[in-house]
Formats: C-alpha cells, sequence, structure tokens
C-alpha cells in the first residue's frame, strides 16, 4: 500500500486513511448546501458503505475523497496527504485512488487490455510489466477471455468488470465506487459486489462504496448514513 505521495505522515491517527473535519461545500453561490459540516474517518482497509437519500451529498463527498473537487470549509486528509493544501492533486490521484463510477468512462476504441493499462502509462512501468499487471488484473475479474474486444462489444456488467480491473491496475489506497451495480440487473450487480468484495480482501485496499441496495450492508464492514450533506449515524 501507498505510504502517501510525499511520504508524509501527518495524520492524526495512522489507523485512519480518510479524516474528514466539518467539510462543507456548496453549490449556486450558495444557495445549495451539497455537504454542511461533514465529518468521517475510515479506517486503512476498511470497507465503509456510504447509503442515503438522492441529493444528500454522497457524490459530492465521494468528489470531494478523489479530489476530483474542492471543499469550501473544513479539512480532509486522505492517506496522509492534505487536500485542502497539496497541490499535486494529479499525482495524489493517480497514486492514490482507484475510481468505480456508474459512468465507467471506458475508451471506446481501445480494447479492454489497453484500457485496463491506461492508468499505468503514468508510472515507469516497461510495457511488458504494463501487459503484465493488466492482465493479472483482467483474470481476476474473469475476463481474460476478452481482452482483446472493445467496450461496446460488452455487457454492462463486463464494462464495469474491465472498470474495476482499470481502478485497481497501479495499487491504489483507495477504491471509490459510486453505485457501481446502479445501472446493473440485480444478478449482475451481486456478482460485482462480490467481486468487489473479494478483491477488496486480495488486494489490501481501502473500500468506500455508494450504494442504494440495503443488502449491501451484510458485505461491508460499516454502513455510514449521509442526511443533508451530515453522516447521520
Ligand atoms: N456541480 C454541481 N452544481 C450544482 N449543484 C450540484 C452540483 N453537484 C451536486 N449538486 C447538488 O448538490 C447536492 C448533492 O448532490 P450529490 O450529487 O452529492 O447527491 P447524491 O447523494 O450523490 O445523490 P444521488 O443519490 O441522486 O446520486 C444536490 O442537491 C445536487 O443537486
Ligand atoms: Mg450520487
Amino acid at each position: 500500500m501507498n505510504n502517501g505521495v510525499n511520504g508524509d505522515e501527518n495524520m492524526d491517527n495512522e489507523e485512519n486513511i480518510i479524516e474528514i473535519r466539518n467539510l462543507k461545500k456548496s453549490y449556486d453561490h450558495g444557495k445549495i448546501k451539497a455537504l454542511n459540516g461533514l465529518n468521517l474517518d475510515v479506517k486503512k482497509g476498511e470497507f465503509l458503505s456510504i447509503m442515503g437519500p438522492s441529493g444528500s451529498g454522497k457524490s459530492t463527498l465521494l468528489n470531494m475523497i478523489g479530489a476530483l473537487d474542492v471543499a469550501d470549509e473544513g479539512t480532509i486528509q486522505v492517506a496522509g496527504i492534505d487536500l485542502t493544501k497539496n497541490k499535486k492533486l494529479d499525482e495524489f490521484r493517480s497514486k492514490e485512488i482507484g475510481f468505480v463510477f456508474q459512468m465507467h468512462n471506458l475508451i471506446p476504441n481501445l480494447t479492454v487490455l489497453e484500457n485496463v493499462e491506461i492508468p499505468m502509462y503514468e508510472t515507469k512501468l516497461s510495457t511488458s510489466q504494463m501487459r503484465e499487471r493488466a492482465l493479472e488484473l483482467l483474470k481476476s475479474v474473469n475476463l481474460e477471455d476478452r481482452k482483446d474486444q472493445i467496450p461496446t462489444k460488452l455487457s454492462g456488467g463486463e464494462r464495469q468488470r474491465v472498470a474495476i480491473a482499470r481502478a485497481l491496475v497501479n495499487h491504489p489506497s483507495i477504491i471509490l465506487a459510486d453505485e457501481p451495480t446502479g445501472s446493473l440487473d440485480s444478478k449482475t450487480g451481486d456478482k460485482i459486489l462480490k467481486l468487489l468484495r473479494n478483491l477488496h480482501s486480495k488486494e489490501n485496499v481501502t473500500l468506500v462504496m455508494v450504494t442504494h441496495e440495503p443488502y449491501v450492508g451484510k458485505m461491508a464492514d460499516r454502513i455510514v448514513n449521509v442526511l443533508d450533506g451530515k453522516i447521520q449515524n
């Protein structure tokens, strides 16, 4: 697991890979308070499930953890990095975070294998090392035999598995999954969830997943509910 982009271990609690204090984010010149003083700790290696009604701030929260957006107020530390102060957010994202979002954003004219290799282009790995790691992950998601296919020829569940392989390929500390089963039928969704859970243990990664599926709670280590931009429990 990565120790942080700059190796700077300045978190209050070493066990926590995510520490969020009083985080606020508003849109529309303050009219919409998407996050309203949110506090959250996530332990290294934890599988956390985030639930809550539509519009409560779940995706905004994931975007903040993944440094895709910046907060108005409060502090957020992820993998030892203070995201409110750090300027190298691209580097942080590519080293620490694997994204599995509902819009899988696979590149349509690249093969499955090439899609999985993309995040490794920014590393110092050789072409053969990249290929080896990509194939290892495609094996884990049971798609090795589809490696030369283009994504438009795959089913929704297969595409989501490619997205999961791609998210894990750089050994991120944290996987952020935003409704990874939202566009799938329940049987396929169930398979994706079990796959994510198994990879979470195998790859020794922290998994933070937004979901509307109540039964996911049985798989996660912990569930938190977001309501009006705050953690409820
Ligand atoms: N870029 C944006 N500009 C303006 N308002 C936004 C933006 N992103 C989110 N919001 C608003 O912030 C609030 C929280 O949105 P968010 O997407 O975090 O909700 P959510 O809990 O993920 O909902 P859902 O379950 O429907 O995905 C909502 O009122 C939403 O309309
Ligand atoms: Mg959302």
